[in-house]
């Protein structure tokens, strides 16, 4: 369990209501992506810690532009399928874009999946350029994804999730916010 709980359930903001076009399951994921998120914000003093877990809420929206079929398909994904999935950072900044009150998060959502190492998608960006905020929810993204159960693939426990995060140190994720992330874990 995390050793500090945050919550933002009380923000009525209407740009925290767009991630309701989702479907069920990546709302759900939304909302765990959006609580580690900004868990890590707060463990570092981040005023903005509120802004964090309503970006994270965000973060996969563009997925509400993917045919059910293709995100939730039990099973391996043709190459062609994988390349549309790859695109929702892009598709979500498209539908941020057209919304005045949800511009802050634009960047956030284009860049959740670049990674520390400059392998990621969709513009390769590399350790500091990547936002922050950015940073912090790919992180989340990856510890919730390995410890959620999924149409394709079994859960793993929270500790072996933890390991694969300090694994990943340095080249997937920032090692800092990675020591962060698994500090909250500890008793
Ligand atoms: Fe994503
Ligand atoms: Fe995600």
């Amino acid at each position: 369990m995390l050793k500090k709980q945050t919550t933002f359930l009380g923000i009525t903001d209407l740009s925290s209501l767009a991630y309701l076009d989702l479907d069920m399951d990546t709302r759900d994921h939304c909302y765990k992506v959006a609580h580690y998120a900004s868990a890590i914000a707060v463990a570092m003093g981040n005023q903005y810690s509120c802004q964090v877990f309503l970006a994270a809420l965000l973060h996969d929206i563009g997925k509400s532009k993917i045919a059910k079929e293709i995100l939730c398909k039990p099973g391996e994904l043709t190459p062609k399928e994988w390349e549309l999935i790859k695109r929702h950072p892009v598709m979500g900044y498209h539908l941020i874009k057209e919304n005045p009150s949800l511009m802050p998060f634009k960047e956030i959502v284009l860049y959740h999946h670049e990674r520390f190492d400059g392998k990621g998608y969709p513009c390769g960006l590399m350790g500091y350029d990547i936002p922050l905020t950015a940073r912090m929810i790919s992180i989340a993204d990856a510890f919730d994804t390995m410890t959620s159960t999924r149409v394709y693939r079994e859960q793993i426990s929270v500790e072996q999730a933890l390991q694969e995060l300090i694994h990943c140190s340095g080249t997937q994720f920032d090692p800092e916010l990675v020591r962060i992330f698994v500090d909250l874990f500890k008793e």
